[in-house]
């Protein structure tokens, strides 16, 4: 039985390749403000009521995570990953433990506010199967198909972060269901969703923006900046009168 303060194991894939971005190295090995993005990553975790990570990376590069992670801010355990996201979080899941609750993240959503990492931890706590983070779309929607585009009612959508938390057993369960099925998914809240769990939406973040192409470095770059100047592990104030004055 779980409840609303219980800590959690946060799962952090970080076993991609880091096609879009480029680079010598996969993204969650990129400094940033002086640390790799999954050191900035299991510390946000942390901050958030983790107490223990389990980062899933690939083999060849398992003496540099290893190397980026001495420092965190709580115990970390490297597993080596699979060809997809989905098969890199199977292979984590086996090192969880069998109850509990796990938060799965994205190393390459490093700046991901402890407010957030919270709120989905407690969601799970106070008794949800699935809890992730949302946020409305900003921009206009369109399909796109061959016979041309129509546009998409966003106030409909959601765009979806991590980290999604879950009860441990009931992830582990899903996903096995998921490879018996051969299911394709893009995270770990469809996995539990096409076994008939519901899905519990909590408010994410900007800041937990995902680095996927070189843009994004500028942004991260910036967050960094702040949080380095500040201490902190929230999110960053952006007054904009500040710079009209
Ligand atoms: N990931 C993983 N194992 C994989 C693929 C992805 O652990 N086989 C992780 C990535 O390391 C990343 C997260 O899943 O932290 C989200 O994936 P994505 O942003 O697509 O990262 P990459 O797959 O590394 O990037 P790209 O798709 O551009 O190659
Ligand atoms: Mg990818």
């Amino acid at each position: 039985m779980q409840n609303i303060d219980e800590p959690a194991v946060a799962l952090v894939v970080a076993a991609g390749s880091g096609t879009r971005l480029g680079g010598p190295v996969p993204k969650a090995l990129v400094e940033i403000g002086g640390r790799p993005l999954v050191r900035w990553s299991v510390d946000a975790l942390a901050a958030g009521g983790c107490d223990r990570a389990v980062v899933v990376v690939a083999a060849e590069l398992i003496d540099d995570f290893r190397v980026a992670l001495a420092e965190a801010s709580i115990p970390v355990e490297l597993v080596v990953g699979g060809s997809r996201r989905q098969d890199s979080v199977a292979h984590g899941l086996a090192a969880v433990g069998e109850q509990g609750i796990v938060l799965v993240h994205d190393a390459a959503r490093p700046f991901v506010p402890a407010q957030v990492v919270q709120a989905v931890r407690r969601a799970v706590g106070s008794g949800a199967v699935c809890a992730i983070p949302v946020l409305p779309v900003v921009d206009s929607i369109r399909r796109v198909g061959t016979e041309g585009s129509v546009v998409v009612d966003r106030s409909e959508l959601a765009a979806v972060q991590t980290p999604q938390g879950f009860d441990i057993a009931t992830l582990r369960s899903c996903h096995l269901r998921a490879a018996e099925l051969g299911l394709e998914v893009t995270d770990d809240a469809a996995v539990c969703e096409a076994a008939g769990h519901p899905v519990t939406l909590v408010p994410g973040a900007r800041e937990a923006m995902k680095v996927t192409e070189p843009f994004d470095i500028v942004v991260a770059t910036a967050i960094a900046a702040a949080r380095v100047a500040s201490g902190s592990e929230g999110p960053v104030a952006v007054d904009l009168n500040k710079e009209k004055q």
